[in-house]
């Protein structure tokens, strides 16, 4: 009944008023709460920018150390997770892990289930929802090994930390390169946040129902598992391997992704909102060759994803549709060159746009917005008889 706009995909839909990411995307333009990406990836920390997006105001140097400090407090897991943990196989893909034993937090820490919290309550779930990811995190990597976990050190900021547990060693002291501490708060710093895009979302209308903030982020990290959305950087390093193994012939794999009746599309390529560049990939670009450089890797695939994007920008297939490399089509090289495996680069990108989730949560809390509810045109019959099943 009444009147309905039919939007598939929301394309042209506005579904919330937000104050937390500006985007253009004709000229390219992207700021958390009014701030560049490009200075703030320049000379912002990853937890700074986390307050930022979360409170709206860069801290001050007392509230960062004060936030620094209270989530190193928050940065054990109960061991009972662990029970289950152990269970998943070992070779399970860590973003099913990670939706999983985000939701299990809620198990856990079931203060988050009330609905109305005070702010008190509500601060407190989002510190222990930030600070528990990385250890979470960090987890899923080292199964991946077949290594024991390492615990949080609270001496270590959050990165340094998310690193310790990562690349540390229970049998000896390991020194985190600052190169690839610099490297992996630009990455976190550029995907925290990019208003309404299908995880966040996925978290605002999961959240509109007064669900937990754990529930609500474990369906953003379902949401950003798929290939068309964070699951890209995974598919880029997939296809550029594959593209390598294949000789490295750029024009025929271009010409694959230009064909209809062939479901390749240029993983990494495009993007709904951007149409002349992504502000992101210009910035990850130039980090990509900076990291490589400074840790002396030389890597085949940066090679082959610089022709690529070569001879796709003057193909007149890319330049009528406006496709553009996307963040993820340079992300993948670098976490590869900081020593991740590529089944755990989404998993990656889920860390860095966590304080984005948590930021558009809270605002759709704070403002109070009605539950999520989309309507449809019905196109299905309206009038049928039920046939009894020995009939049909
Ligand atoms: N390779 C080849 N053709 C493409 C590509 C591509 N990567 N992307 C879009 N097209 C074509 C598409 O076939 C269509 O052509 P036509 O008009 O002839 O039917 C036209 O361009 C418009 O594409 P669309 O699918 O209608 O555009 P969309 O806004 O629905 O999709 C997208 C955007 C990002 C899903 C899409 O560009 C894509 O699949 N890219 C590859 C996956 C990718 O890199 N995703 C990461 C996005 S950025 C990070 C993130 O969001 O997580």
């Amino acid at each position: 009944t009444g009147y309905v706009t039919l939007d598939i995909g929301y394309k042209n839909t506005g579904a919330t008023k937000s104050a937390i990411t500006f985007l253009d995307g004709e000229q390219g333009i992207l700021k958390y709460r009014g701030y560049p990406i490009e200075e703030l990836a320049e000379k912002s920390s990853f937890i700074e920018v986390a307050y930022l997006l979360i409170y709206g105001e860069l801290p001050t140097a007392e509230k960062l150390k004060a936030f620094q400090y209270e989530l190193s407090h928050h940065t054990l897991v109960h061991e009972d997770m662990k029970k289950f943990f152990d269970g998943f196989p070992s070779k399970s893909h860590p973003m099913g892990q990670l939706s999983s034993l985000v939701s299990a937090l809620s198990a856990f820490y079931p203060e988050s289930l009330k609905p109305s919290q005070t702010t008190e309550e509500l601060n407190q779930s989002i510190i222990k929802m930030l600070a528990k990811m990385a250890t979470v995190v960090s987890w899923i990597y080292k199964k991946s090994l077949g290594h024991p976990v390492i615990y949080p050190q609270n001496k270590y900021d959050y990165v340094t930390n998310f690193l310790y547990m990562t690349f540390g060693q229970r049998t000896e002291e390991v020194t985190i390169d600052p190169v690839v501490i610099d490297a992996m708060n630009k990455l976190l710093i550029l995907h925290a946040d990019h208003e309404q895009n299908c995880s966040a979302s996925t978290v605002r209308i999961v959240g509109s129902s007064d669900s937990n903030i754990y529930a609500s982020v474990s369906a953003g990290i379902s949401a950003l598992w798929g290939p068309l959305h964070g699951g890209a950087n995974q598919a880029v390093i997939e296809m550029l391997e594959k593209i390598k193994e294949d000789g490295g012939d750029t024009d025929k794999w271009i010409a694959k992704a230009k064909d209809k009746n062939d479901p390749f599309r240029l993983m990494g390529f495009g993007h709904r909102v951007y149409k002349n560049f992504d502000p992101r990939a210009k910035i990850i670009k130039k980090a990509c060759d900076d990291i490589l450089a400074k840790l002396g890797i030389n890597d085949e695939v940066l090679d082959i994803a610089k022709r690529l994007e070569e001879v796709a920008l003057k193909d007149p297939y890319f330049v009528e549709r406006k496709l553009y490399p996307n963040v993820d089509f340079y992300s993948g090289i670098i976490y590869r060159a900081l020593g991740f495996p590529t089944d755990m680069f989404t998993v990656l990108f889920a860390l860095g746009r966590l304080p984005g989730w948590i930021a558009q949560w809270k605002e759709m809390k704070e403002n109070k917005e009605p539950i999520g509810r989309p309507r449809q045109i019905y196109v299905g019959s309206t009038s049928k008889d039920y046939v009894e099943i020995a009939k049909r």
